[in-house]
């Protein structure tokens, strides 16, 4: 039996690499652990607490749709997921479970990998969820000067407004886009469904055009995007970032480090189309 157990949680889950990810880690550095995956309904959660708290469970993941819903079950949150009001990791210390986000900063190392930059920009941002507001906090950090943030429910996207951040309807695109925008999707849109958010009319080659979605690698958007020669980024890089981040929250040294980042995308890449 391996000494720690790590598990993704969500709904819809299955779509979900982190246990190939996380097994691949473990096996890679020879440490003694498993990370499983587990599909949780919303009444659930309570019945994960537990498992946390007494220990059949070391650590999980979260997706969606529960990042936000889980956090008043915590003990405690860490500053920057307070800000951010979402946690995609949970870490126990004694009998306290803390949660941690760290899908912003996945995001940002994403963008210096694919070397975009973002200071000064002006952003479409499509989706009003967890992962949208990690990806605000980011994009914050790195000096953007205004998001467009569109939501099928604008009443969401209404919620995260303030000096930086304008809401408006899914419907608005049209409105909104330009042929040089930076667009950014991280709604579910394209994940299950041969679906775009937005019209495919909507792009441009001179748009930088990207998707947090990694399965499948290529969405509608970034397909039609990289036909067209806009400059595009999946979620592939964001999902490794955010993994290896939670690892270390989890074992508390720098795993990420002595892990050889190009052997685990191309690892991820062949399970994925
Ligand atoms: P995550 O934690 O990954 O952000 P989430 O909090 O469940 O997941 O958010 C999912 C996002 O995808 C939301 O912005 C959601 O829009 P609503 O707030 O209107 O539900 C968006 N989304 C999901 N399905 C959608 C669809 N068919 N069309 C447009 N947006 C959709």
């Amino acid at each position: 039996m391996p000494v720690k157990k790590f598990a993704v949680i969500g709904n819809p889950v299955q779509h979900s690499l982190s246990p190939a990810l996380h097994n691949f880690v473990f096996q890679s550095l020879g440490i003694d652990a498993e990370y499983s995956i587990r599909k949780v309904q919303h009444t659930q959660l309570s019945s994960i607490i537990q498992e946390l708290k007494t220990g059949k469970l070391d650590g999980i993941n979260i997706t969606i749709p529960h990042k936000e819903k889980i956090i008043p079950l915590l003990d405690n949150i860490n500053a920057r997921a307070n800000v951010i009001g979402a946690v995609n990791v949970i870490s126990r210390f004694g009998k306290k479970l803390t949660g941690n986000n760290t899908d912003w900063y996945g995001f940002s190392k994403a963008l210096e990998k694919n070397s975009i930059n973002v200071e000064g920009r002006e952003i479409i941002l499509l989706g009003a969820g967890g992962a949208s507001k990690a990806v605000i906090f980011a994009l914050k950090q790195l000096g953007v000067c205004k998001i467009y943030l569109l939501n099928r429910s604008v009443e969401k996207a209404e919620m995260m407004s303030d000096d930086l951040v304008s809401p408006h309807p899914l419907s608005m695109a049209e409105d909104l886009i330009y042929s040089n925008s930076i667009i950014i999707n991280t709604t579910s849109v394209g994940m299950q469904t041969s679906k775009s958010p937005v019209d495919l009319g909507l792009l441009h080659k001179n748009q930088i055009i990207i998707d947090i979605i990694y399965n499948p690698l290529e969405t509608p958007l970034i397909n039609f995007g990289k036909k067209l020669g806009a400059k595009t980024m999946n979620g592939l890089d964001m999902f490794i970032w955010q993994g290896l981040a939670s690892l270390d929250l989890w074992f508390g040294v720098d795993i990420s480090k002595q892990v050889n980042f190009n052997q685990l995308k191309e690892h991820l890449e062949t399970k994925l189309c």
